[in-house]
């Protein structure tokens, strides 16, 4: 008889750590996002921003763009931010800059990772 309850009991477990696992805190929610924004940023395959622009702690940069550093001081709203990501023609028409929304590089959802790991360099 005993032995039927364990079933029950386990899935309620499994059920009790997902939910505690998905409803974490919200500023590790925040780094987790720059943390993937990090990612994307250095993907070759995806951001591929260290083809043109040094960043902190990415190896083999290029200089065609400038250095991004200090982004959070120079651009402290963040809506500038995606507007140059998504679409770096509309500030200067003859960029080089791919329009990564535009273009759908990256996803609205992947640019926004990209703009808070941009805010914490
Ligand atoms: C093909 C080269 C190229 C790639 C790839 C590229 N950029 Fe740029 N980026 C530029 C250039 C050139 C500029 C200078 C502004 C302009 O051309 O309008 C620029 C400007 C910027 C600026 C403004 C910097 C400032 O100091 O004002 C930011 C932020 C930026 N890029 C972020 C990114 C991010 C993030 C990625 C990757 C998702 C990326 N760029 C990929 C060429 C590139």
């Amino acid at each position: 008889m005993i032995s039927l309850k364990k079933p029950v009991l386990l899935p309620a477990l499994a059920t009790a750590l997902l939910l505690a696992a998905t409803v974490g805190p919200c500023p590790a929610r925040a780094q987790s996002a720059a943390d993937e924004g990090q990612k994307l940023a250095f993907d070759r395959s995806k951001g591929n921003c260290l083809t043109c622009h040094e960043i902190k702690g990415g190896g083999m940069a290029g200089n065609v763009g400038p250095a991004l550093t200090d982004i959070k001081k120079k651009y402290p709203n963040r809506a500038d931010l995606v507007e140059i990501i998504t679409d770096e023609t509309k500030r200067n028409p003859l960029t080089v800059m791919p329009p990564f929304g535009r273009n759908h590089i990256l996803t609205d959802k992947e640019i926004d990772a990209v703009v808070d790991y941009l805010q914490t360099l």
